[in-house]
């Protein structure tokens, strides 16, 4: 099972099945397809300086382009990868790679909005990675588990307990359901706040075709964690 986060200054949570609060900082609900862009872009503003998401427009290739250009697409990113969470609650064993998603997503045009290089980072490095990664950790259970994709904060929501909220939404629904939760973190320095939260660090992943490597934690948290 996959899931969507993301946190909007006025009301931030979200999860589930990709959800969005509307008024009060307490609420947490599920998004509707139409609110997509608006969620896309507060991640889009979270992960900004993220090296795993600027990675498919920050590519030798696009060095010439206007930054206004790179952003335009990351944010496009951000929209295909939400509207496919969005789209589809998606059930055991289906992923951002299943043809429907990936069709209704709009997640196709990445074929040609891309350059060359981002491409083969997007589709033939990180989507592999992530799903091989996954699957080898988990084993039987990956098609039972909840998958924490992307939790932002508005950089000025951030330390309000926004992220939080929502990651124990998630937790508690998982101790009752008996399944684990996976993610992949983006940034070494959240590692310590995911540990926190119960999840334990399980390996370390690289993507490997830019300059220098670009590391993931990926990490599980156990159900019924104590
Ligand atoms: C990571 C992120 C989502 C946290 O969001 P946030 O809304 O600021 O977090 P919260 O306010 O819910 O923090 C809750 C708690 O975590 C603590 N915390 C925050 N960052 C931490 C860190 N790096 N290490 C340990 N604890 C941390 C806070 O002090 C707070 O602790 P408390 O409950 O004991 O007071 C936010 O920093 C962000 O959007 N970062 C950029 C995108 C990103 O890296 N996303 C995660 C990778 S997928």
């Amino acid at each position: 099972m996959e899931q969507t986060a993301t946190l909007t200054e006025s009301t931030p949570i979200s999860n589930g099945h990709t959800e969005k609060a509307t008024g009060h900082a307490d609420e947490v609900r599920i998004l509707t397809i139409d609110e997509y862009r608006e969620a896309a872009q507060c991640l889009a503003l979270a992960f900004a300086k993220d090296e795993v998401a600027r990675y498919f427009v920050d590519t030798k290739d696009m060095a010439g382009y206007p930054e206004k250009q790179k952003w335009d697409l990351h944010v496009e990113i951000l929209e295909y990868l939400v509207a496919a969470h969005c789209y589809i609650r998606m059930p055991p064993g289906k992923d951002v790679g299943d043809w429907l998603t990936t069709l209704r997503s709009g997640i196709w045009r990445l074929h040609y909005k891309l350059s060359l290089e981002g491409r083969k980072r997007f589709f033939t490095e990180f989507l592999p990675l992530l799903h091989d990664t996954k699957q080898d950790i988990l084993g039987e259970r990956d098609s039972d588990s909840y998958y924490l994709v992307y939790l932002g904060s508005l950089p000025s929501a951030k330390g309000k307990g926004y992220a939080k909220k929502l990651v124990q939404h998630m937790t508690k629904q998982a101790d009752a359901e008996n399944r684990p939760m996976y993610l992949e973190s983006s940034a070494g320095a959240n590692v310590g706040y995911y540990q926190k939260l119960g999840f334990e660090l399980k390996r370390k992943i690289y993507l490997s075709r830019g300059e220098k490597p670009v590391a993931m934690d990926v990490m599980v948290r156990e159900p019924f964690y104590r």
